[in-house]
């Protein structure tokens, strides 16, 4: 229950779904928590979990120099980033997630994708780096997806996007340790949250034959993911299955 006595933790997209569960998580494991999102609502969520609550879009750079700045005022610092926050390029529907037409995309669409899943990744990172160097190391989850490491057709924008958290995730992971800071990504497969439809969703997948996981599913791979002492990796999550870390091939004439 204390695994993370002490520690200074924040979750982006922390109001809701995958993030809500991990702010429980992270404070039954004894972590003082910051949950960060868009929408003010959460504060009040917050409120309930004994969590501190930011108004943050982490696709504002700006916003970001301002969290962790007063993050390390009011907490002392920072040891633990879960870059959460993310969306489908179009929402879901009360009947599931419809295919995005991509030659009709209004540019708001594709640029909102972009900021939430890319910006709000890279400036994240970015905003973070300094502080968990100054407590001599920490560790940076990401919310990546199955979509980043497979061809999701119904949302190729969203699946890009994942992609590139994946491909960042690796390709920092070396320079990174020299910091001492973990960075890896968890990719989960569906989860019953507001992002793949309203409530009542998750039935209508069980009678297409498509199991929604829990999100505390995916709680436990990021607490698995800080913890098991591994960088650049990219965990699985998918239904009835313990969180597994994905194989990449290597390129042919490239040791
Ligand atoms: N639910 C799934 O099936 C599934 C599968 C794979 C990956 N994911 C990923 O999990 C992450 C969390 O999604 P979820 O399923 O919990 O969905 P969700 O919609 O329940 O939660 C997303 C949260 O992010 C917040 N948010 C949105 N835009 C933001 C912004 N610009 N700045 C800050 N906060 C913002 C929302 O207010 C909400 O609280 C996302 O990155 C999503 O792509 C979800």
């Amino acid at each position: 229950m204390d695994l993370f006595k002490d520690k200074v933790a924040l979750v982006t997209g922390g109001g809701s779904g995958i993030g809500l569960a991990t702010v429980e998580r992270l404070r039954a494991e004894g972590a003082s928590v910051v949950l960060a999102d868009v929408d003010p609502a959460a504060e009040a969520t917050a409120q309930k979990l004994g969590a501190h609550f930011l108004e943050l879009d982490v696709g504002d750079a700006d916003a970001w120099r301002d969290v962790v700045d007063t993050i390390t005022v009011q907490l002392g610092g920072l040891d633990i980033a879960f870059l959460n926050a993310g969306i489908m390029t179009q929402p879901a529907t009360e009947r599931g997630i419809r295919r995005i037409d991509l030659v009709n995309l209004p540019d708001s669409d594709y640029r909102r994708v972009m900021s939430v899943n890319v910006d709000g990744v890279v400036f994240g990172i970015r905003a973070v780096i300094p502080a968990l160097e100054a407590r001599g190391g920490g560790a940076i989850v990401a919310t990546a997806s199955i979509a980043g490491l497979l061809a999701y057709p119904t949302d190729a924008i969203y699946s890009g996007t994942k992609h590139f958290v994946i491909g960042i995730v690796r390709s920092l992971a070396r320079i990174l340790a020299k910091e001492a800071i973990t960075i890896n990504a968890v990719c989960p497969a569906g989860v019953a949250t507001n992002i793949v439809g309203p409530p009542g969703t998750a039935e209508m997948f069980r009678e297409r034959g498509v199991e929604l996981m829990e999100p505390s599913i995916i709680a436990d791979a990021v607490v698995h993911a800080i913890t098991e002492g591994g960088s650049g990796r990219a965990w699985m999550c998918q239904a009835g299955r313990q969180p597994e870390r994905y194989e990449f091939a290597k390129v042919p004439g490239i040791d």
